[in-house]
């Protein structure tokens, strides 16, 4: 049989990782696929530049449009990453009658639903395994695997540039900036690396994960999303003090009232096994009423860990090349006339436990008054620290974990305690998540 011909968009970190796995493994690969796997055409923007895979036998150009609309190509993938021209190039690809994988999660996230409506139209796949946990088959693990269970929540460890840096931080005490750079170098990082530091990389990714999870339609725009860059080594210590790690978490619950979406910085009990995972490795823990938890580990980014998700895509887009278009599995897990309109609620209607630290002047009474202030809002406190003034000084750092309640009662509570003449500053405050089957 003919083998099919791809056409990649890109050719950097995945392109190349890409080129390597399907020429390492293509025996193999073409076993299962039943056809030969072929990269014929690739597109860059530097011609002249060095590539980290041979480039023998792919035609290199500078011009995607040519691969999109080439009568060669049946399937395009697109690594080039970002909104433009990614999305141009892929309506076009889609036009022109190719399948689509992709590794781009900021594509899927925020254009992903036009995007499957025109691939619906045109009868043509659209697969992202790698846009979401690097190598980590979890697409397939919701979308197939799971497909029997009513989805209560996902949690995951979805930006691996982040849990490097978190990682590298607490158990070498190196600075952020450097881990950073580390990260770009070996090219785990985005193009614009702030994607993955302020956490917009893993609210694209959750916001991904929430739809094929909960049927629901891609909304990026309402993730509440923070990053790490204000987490400070005190506050890993102090956290660690009470037994507990701060990991950058994605979280999607489907609660009573609507749907949590949001990514934070959590504390989560050291016991937990998405509590030890570390570097560049990610985590998703998915709660399923038949199958109850679960958890899906592995490399979250890499040259060969992402193009593992990219051929596995490959694969499947060869597979049912020749099935019926509507008898696949639909793009986001739910038949498109079926995914609902669960309301997104938002950070204020959220129900979490804290962690506060706050800088308080040494002296009798300041501990009951801010506990008057919490009850006023109705929140209970788990433990309490409070260290030893420096020498010298009347100013401690006075640490309290709650337990949960609604964020604007937090909020209340935090802006009267920050009036306070006895607290020095702005109260810090991380949420904190036990993470447990029982979690509903
Ligand atoms: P790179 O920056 O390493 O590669 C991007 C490639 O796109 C380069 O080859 C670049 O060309 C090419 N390119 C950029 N702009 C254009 C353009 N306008 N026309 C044609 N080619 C262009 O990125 P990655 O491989 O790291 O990432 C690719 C995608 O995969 C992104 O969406 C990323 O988020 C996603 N991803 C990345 C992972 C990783 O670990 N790196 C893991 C999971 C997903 P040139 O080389 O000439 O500059
Ligand atoms: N920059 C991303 C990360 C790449 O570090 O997780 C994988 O999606």
């Amino acid at each position: 049989m003919k083998p099919v011909k791809v056409g990649l968009l890109g050719l950097g970190t995945v392109g190349c990782g890409t080129v390597n796995v399907l020429l390492r493994n293509g025996e193999e690969i073409a076993r299962r696929a039943g056809r030969q796997i072929q990269v014929s055409q690739a597109s860059v923007r530097e011609l002249d530049k060095r590539r980290n895979c041979p480039t023998d036998g792919i035609a290199l150009t500078q011009d995607s449009t040519a691969i999109v609309s080439s009568p060669e190509i049946d399937v395009v993938v697109e690594l080039i990453g970002g909104h433009d021209p990614a999305r141009q190039l892929v309506l076009q690809a889609i036009a022109a009658g190719k399948h689509i994988v992709t590794a781009n999660k900021a594509l899927i996230a925020v254009h992903g639903n036009e995007i499957f409506r025109a691939a619906r139209e045109k009868g043509v796949m659209v697969a992202f395994e790698a846009a979401v946990g690097g190598g980590i088959p979890i697409i397939k693990a919701i979308r197939e695997g799971l497909s029997g269970n009513r989805i209560e929540w996902v949690a995951g460890i979805i930006n691996g540039t982040g849990n490097f840096i978190l990682t590298e931080m607490r158990d070498r005490g190196r600075s952020f900036d450097e881990v950073l750079a580390d990260a770009q170098r070996l090219g785990y990082a985005e193009a614009d690396p702030s994607f993955d530091v302020a956490g917009i990389d893993a609210a694209h990714k959750l916001t991904i994960l929430a739809s094929i999870a909960f049927g629901i339609p891609l909304q990026f725009e309402k993730t509440y999303t923070e990053g790490i860059a204000d987490v400070t080594r005190a506050d890993v210590k102090y956290a660690e003090e009470l037994g507990y790690r701060i990991k950058h978490l994605g979280i999607a619950r489907h609660a009573e009232n609507g749907v949590e979406l949001r990514v934070h910085p959590t504390l989560i009990p050291e016991r937990r096994l998405i509590a030890n995972v570390n570097g560049i490795m990610n985590a998703i823990l998915i709660k399923g009423d038949a199958l109850g938890p679960t958890m899906y580990y592995g490399a979250g980014a890499g040259a060969d860990p992402t193009a593992s998700a990219i051929v596995a895509d490959l694969v499947d887009v060869v597979r049912t090349l020749t099935a019926d278009p509507n008898n696949r599995v639909p793009h986001l897990a739910f038949h498109a006339d079926a995914l609902s309109d669960l309301k997104i609620l938002s950070m204020e209607d959220v129900q979490t436990s804290y962690y506060l630290r706050m800088r308080v002047h040494d002296r009798p009474g300041v501990l009951a008054e801010i506990a008057q202030l919490l009850a006023s809002q109705q929140i209970s406190i788990e433990a309490v620290i409070q260290k030893e003034p420096a020498e010298g000084e009347n100013v401690v750092p006075l640490i309290m974990l709650t337990h949960r309640v609604l964020e604007k009662n937090m909020n209340a509570a935090l802006t009267q305690i920050e009036t306070l003449e006895s607290i020095q500053g702005k109260v810090v405050r991380l949420r904190m998540e036990h993470l447990d089957s029982d979690w509903k």
